[in-house]
């Protein structure tokens, strides 16, 4: 049984689903803990589904690396086999990237390496784009520039708000991420040799 942290910062709504998922006996994965850099909102999933929680709030940490720090030894303390960033909203320091990946895996609302970064939905409509997608990436040292492990289009819609387009793209977003949480514990899929 391949076992997951999650960490989060906002709604936790993918982590939610996530969580629905592992409950099934037939899923081969377990959430072991979920962790926020702050008090977010989708920590109460987590209370719900009886997994632990903890909380490294980022603003009490005098730099991003003393941060990472802190939450590099909450996850140790779990020792996940899988470590997936769900919404997530600041960037690790490198030590933590480099202690976690390539069991470090992020979902972006965005086809990567397109619109990159904390606002994929609003960059894709102030680009005009007809299309955006959905990502799950290896997480590295750039900003959402690891190795595409899954993706897949959505159509930007005429009239589609910042919050339409995002709610279309998050059931993409979840349905690749449960994939390959169960490719990554069946095996069927290798992180130590993540395609790029
Ligand atoms: C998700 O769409 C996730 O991909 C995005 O935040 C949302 C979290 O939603 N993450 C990023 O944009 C990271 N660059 P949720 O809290 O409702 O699951």
């Amino acid at each position: 049984m391949l076992t997951v942290a999650v960490l989060i910062s906002g709604t936790g709504s993918n982590l939610r689903v996530l969580l629905e998922a592992a409950r099934s006996t037939d899923f081969p994965a377990r959430v072991v803990a979920v962790g926020a850099d702050r008090e977010a909102e989708g920590l109460a999933h987590a209370e719900e589904f009886a997994i632990p929680t903890f909380v490294v709030p980022y603003e009490r940490f005098d730099t991003r690396e003393q941060w990472g720090a802190e939450l590099d030894e909450q996850l140790r303390v779990w020792q996940p086999d899988l470590v997936v960033l769900s919404g997530l909203m600041r960037l690790l320091p490198p030590d933590v990237v480099a202690a976690w990946a390539p069991r470090l895996i992020n979902t972006h609302p965005a086809y990567l390496p397109e619109f990159p970064g904390a606002h994929g939905v609003r960059d894709a409509l102030a680009a005009g784009a007809s299309e955006t997608g959905a990502s799950v990436i290896v997480v590295d040292d750039g900003v959402d520039t690891g190795p595409i492990l899954a993706q897949e289009r959505v159509a930007v819609l005429p009239g589609d708000t910042e919050h339409t387009l995002h709610d279309r793209i998050k059931p993409v977003e979840r349905r690749l991420l449960i994939d390959v949480i169960r490719r990554v514990a069946t095996g069927e899929l290798d992180l130590s040799f993540p395609r790029t």
